[in-house]
């Protein structure tokens, strides 16, 4: 399969070069700056992308990438210290600015004449930078030499503390930033050495003709077709499962998420349904009426062998008591995979069987430090140091479908898999599920108070439209009820009466790493309020959160 290579050496921005070009139609892969790059990992790549990384190029330590990229004659684009690094690798010189330069900074560049002697690839590269062009244009034909201006100016996203001071041999500067430092640069010879660098970011969307100058990149250099679709990928993984695992039984730990529950849909459609074990652990700090939906899900899709476990019980004893926040974590995790291994022993499966996860491409990145090491990764609190994974892990048996794709990429994939729709668009929820959105104790009662204000709040915003007439629902990346430890006086009739504070959470965010408020229409927040109100006699005051993250989180505890 055709696609753009990334080297990742830790940039907080890199993910973002891999979501921009997916959207344009083209695969790409994010591995680490300093993987070794072996035939397999070359299959199909079109081109290298450097991405930038927080370090320095000259201090010791700083990442590097395999020299074969300086040979293989592929195409390849440095991004901030990705271009330092190639200068720096190619005999060039970087060093320390005065003062780091942060933000949107003017950047010139002059588009090259006829006479220059450029190639092709060359030309199509800065007709990314010309106003005249349409992205749709660049991704469609080559735009020839003849369209382009002199001189072109716009504003660039910078983030570097270093520059170059001197070019490495063969690269000639083409744009330089209203700072006075050297912003686009490319190397002269490009018939064998198609290198270009950039010391802005175009990923980011502050960058002006960002997205331009990355499609430029992909299609006019790589020649890259936008041909990768979510059907594609589909045929792709129903082959790699078919062949990896063979007759083998799997199972799959289904936790009621988006995640798990395409993972479990690409299993049935990909295996026999008789190889395919999906285990459920009802805790009891579930949503409302979350397990009957899973399984009725499952069941439509063909699965024969669903394992619903129910342990609310031992779950409701195990936190009798136990108020604070990290203790409550500790105590569902450790008994959750206890209680796993037991259940999963029960099932008598054969040690041969490949256990399933639904990890995604975001899961497997380590606080911007790449992709790739999957010893680091967290997904969520049951398998993080779980026996079993770690067991099957060093078997080779764990199968990780999942690994590649976005979760927008998820949510598609479980519409081509005919996951109905409300399931494909469910909001996350966290592994120890009601217990952070209960402050303090954690009671049965308490958990059927939240429940059912919760499922109110959501059944409301499902039926509300936001004023560009989508569902609000659909607006917002995460709503949640939380059910406060206070009570608070109100009067019902003529009495007074002390309820439950509840909070309402509502979050826009496009990862769950940074999120702000939902800015509800204020008409809904009143409507809301009182149907909660009137409805859940505990509840005796609602509040609305307007905290963002950072400083806050999404959950409470
Ligand atoms: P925070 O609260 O850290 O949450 O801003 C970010 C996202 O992660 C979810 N979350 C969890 N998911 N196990 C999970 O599987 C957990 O322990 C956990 N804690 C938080 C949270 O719902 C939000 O989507």
């Amino acid at each position: 399969m055709e696609k753009i290579l990334i080297l990742d050496f830790g940039s907080q921005t890199t993910q973002l070069i891999g979501r921009r070009i997916r959207d344009m139609g083209v695969y790409t892969e994010i591995i680490p700056g300093d993987t070794l790059l072996t035939d397999t990992l070359f299959a199909g790549v079109r081109g290298i992308i450097l991405s930038g990384s927080p370090e320095s190029v000259y201090i010791p330590e700083a990442t590097v990438p395999d020299p074969q990229i300086y040979t293989c004659g592929l195409p390849l684009l440095g991004i901030c210290y990705g271009l330092q690094r190639m200068t720096a690798d190619l005999g060039g010189l970087v060093e320390a600015l005065p003062q780091r330069e942060y933000g949107g900074v003017e950047v010139q560049v002059r588009l090259p004449g006829v006479g220059e002697g450029l190639t092709d690839q060359a030309w199509r590269f800065f007709a990314g930078f010309d106003h005249a062009i349409p992205l749709s244009r660049l991704m469609a034909e080559s735009p020839g030499p003849s369209s382009l201006s002199t001189t072109v100016t716009f504003t660039a996203w910078m983030s570097h503390g270093d520059t170059l001071t001197r070019l490495a041999p063969g690269f000639r500067e083409y744009g330089r930033s209203s700072t006075g430092f050297p912003a686009v640069v490319i190397h002269q010879d490009q018939e064998t050495r198609p290198w270009f660098g950039l010391q802005f970011h175009p990923e980011v969307s502050h960058s002006e003709r960002g997205q331009e100058i990355l499609a430029a990149f992909v299609f006019g250099v790589c020649a890259c077709a936008a041909s990768w679709t979510m059907e594609q990928y589909l045929e792709q993984l129903n082959r790699t499962l078919v062949e990896q695992v063979g007759t083998s039984p799997v199972l799959l730990l289904i936790s009621g998420g988006v995640d798990s529950t395409v993972a479990g849909a690409l299993l049935l459609k990909s295996l026999n349904p008789e190889q395919v074990h999906l285990m459920y652990m009802d805790t009891g700090l579930m949503r409302k009426d979350e397990t009957k939906t899973v399984q009725t899900a499952l069941e439509r899709l063909g699965a024969r062998h669903v394992h619903i476990v129910r342990c609310e019980t031992a779950f409701l004893s195990a936190l009798k008591g136990v108020e604070d926040p990290e203790s409550k974590r500790n105590i569902i995790g450790d008994l959750f995979i206890t209680l796993q291994e037991q259940e999963v022993a029960r099932l008598g499966l054969p040690d041969s069987c490949f256990l399933v996860q639904g990890t995604l491409y975001t899961d497997l990145i380590e606080s911007g430090k790449g992709v790739g090491n999957k010893a680091h990764l967290i997904k969520s609190h049951h398998n993080v140091g779980s026996p079993l994974v770690k067991a099957k892990r060093k078997a080779g048996l764990i199968i990780e479908p999942l690994d590649k794709l976005y979760k927008d990429e998820v949510r598609r994939l479980g519409r081509l898999l005919a996951l109905e729709e409300e399931l494909v668009r469910r909001h996350p929820f966290p592994g120890p599920g009601l217990a952070v959105r209960i402050l303090g104790e954690v009671t049965q009662e308490k958990c059927d108070i939240l429940r059912e204000a919760d499922a109110l709040y959501i059944a409301e915003l499902k039926k509300r439209r936001s004023p560009t007439g989508e569902r609000l629902y659909d607006e917002i990346w995460q709503a949640f009820a939380v059910l406060l430890p206070v009570r608070s006086v109100g009067v019902a009739g003529d009495v007074r009466k002390y309820g439950w504070v509840l909070s309402l959470r509502a979050v826009v965010s496009t990862d769950g790493m940074t999120a702000d408020v939902y800015p509800f229409p204020i008409k809904d927040l009143l409507e809301i309020s009182t149907l909660i109100t009137n409805t859940v006699k505990d509840i005796g005051r609602v509040t609305y959160d307007i905290s963002s993250k950072p400083p806050a989180t999404i959950e409470w505890e």
